[in-house]
């Protein structure tokens, strides 16, 4: 069966470094997490996941708040609860992935985390920065 995951892709690229390298990582980690998941299915994979996933997402969107915070961006409060929204999303899909850990369900949801990832970067994060480059401090 074949996977079909978003990617990262040159017009996620927002030029600032270190943000742009955590992107990366997320997707990458997304990319490990269904290699695994199609290897060896299984409970503790899924939990491994949630559990990175959660950890690095949540320094990630720190970093960015604290980032466009200190560019005085003027959409952070809808940023942050952007960043909010997913969180919470995650931790119910969490609950509900434990209920059916299948394959199916595993793929559909790596599907959605990539997306969100996706539209969020292509919209909330790159309006960021398009903000804070014609706004210079
Ligand atoms: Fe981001
Ligand atoms: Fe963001």
């Amino acid at each position: 069966m074949s996977v079909r995951l978003t990617r990262w892709s040159a017009k996620m690229k927002t030029g600032h470094k270190e943000i742009d390298e955590q992107h990366m990582g997320l997707f990458k980690m997304l990319d490990d997490f269904m290699a695994e998941i199609l290897k060896n299915r299984g409970d503790k994979k899924v939990e491994k996941l949630f559990y990175f996933l959660g950890k690095y997402t949540k320094e990630h969107f720190y970093f960015e708040e604290e980032y466009y915070r200190g560019k005085n961006y003027p959409k952070l409060a809808e940023h942050i609860k952007d960043h909010e929204e997913f969180t919470k999303s995650l931790r119910q899909l969490r609950v509900d992935s434990f209920k059916v850990c299948s394959e199916k369900n595993m793929r559909k949801l790596n599907e959605m985390l990539g997306e969100w990832l996706r539209g969020h970067i292509l919209n909330g994060d790159m309006d960021a920065s398009r903000w804070i480059e014609e706004n210079p401090s």
